[in-house]
């Protein structure tokens, strides 16, 4: 392992180069941001050569690998490694995404990775989640209802009622559209976000669910809802294929056809 230096622009000053082993003939290299608070007074870029050869296929892999076989040091959040949990969200060349389901041989040369943007940094690439969780919660992702179940069954959706739940219960929670927004960037205190939106759209679709007027009250706020200003970072980035942006125009519809009516 040798120092190297980044260019005198860059955030990050120094960081820590490690090569690939004799005889490796596929070499990926791997930038990622290191900063432990107990430890670092700035964030680095560490560099690692990794050999393809003796690694998985997915970015996942190549983190995985980094923290089995190199530098053990490194934190990141991971669990089902199959797009399911949503606990890999992580900023890969730029975009982001779900490590684990993100192949290697989709990006040309050096991968950068970093935690999610305008998310505190815990270390490393684990971003501070609390404030998210907290406007989930927020929303009451849960069924509300006035009266009481049927005597002999569960409530029950018939096939049409169903669908309409589909594009929005996919959502694994990840924040990589909440935190690619701009409007979240900048209001994030009072704005909602795409995420914690189309969480709120999957419970006012949910035929089950009595409470549709006082969860369109809740959302009746300049802030909470209408900070979006349709950009469209969200749809782009979502590595589940939803599309948080139309989940919030269909919120808007619901006001204003509420509002008409
Ligand atoms: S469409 Fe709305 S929520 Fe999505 S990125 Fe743009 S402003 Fe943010
Ligand atoms: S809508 Fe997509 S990007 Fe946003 S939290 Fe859900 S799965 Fe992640
Ligand atoms: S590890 Fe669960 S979504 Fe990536």
């Amino acid at each position: 392992m040798v120092e190297f230096t980044l260019p005198k622009n860059s955030v990050v000053q120094k960081g820590k180069f490690f090569s690939a082993p004799e005889g490796a003939t596929r070499i990926k290299r791997v930038e990622v941001y290191r900063w432990d608070p107990d430890t670092d007074e700035n964030p680095r870029i560490d560099c690692y050569d990794i050999d393809l050869d003796q690694c998985g296929e997915m970015v996942l892999d190549l983190i995985l690998k980094i923290k089995d076989e190199i530098d053990s040091s490194l934190a990141f959040r991971r669990s089902c490694r199959e797009g399911v949990c949503g606990s890999c969200s992580m900023n890969i060349n730029g975009k982001n995404s779900l490590a684990c389901i993100k192949a290697i041989s989709d990006y040309k040369g050096t991968i950068k990775i970093f935690p999610l943007p305008h998310l505190d940094v815990v270390k490393d690439l684990v971003a501070d989640m609390t404030h998210f969780y907290a406007q989930y919660a927020s929303i009451k992702p849960w069924i509300e209802t006035q009266t009481p179940p049927p005597a002999d069954s569960e409530r029950l959706q018939s096939v049409e009622e169903r669908k309409q739940l589909d594009g929005l219960y996919e959502c694994v929670l990840c924040a990589c559209c909440s935190t690619s927004c701009p409007s979240y960037w900048w209001n994030s205190e009072k704005y909602l976000g795409p995420a914690v939106l189309l969480q709120a759209s999957r419970w006012l679709n949910d035929s089950r669910d009595e409470n549709t007027g006082e969860r369109l009250d809740d959302l009746q706020d300049p802030f909470k809802l209408y900070r979006c200003h349709t950009i469209m970072n969200c749809t782009d980035t979502c590595p589940k294929g939803l599309n948080p942006a139309k989940a919030i125009a269909d919120i808007k519809k619901m006001l204003l056809v509420r509002q008409e009516g």
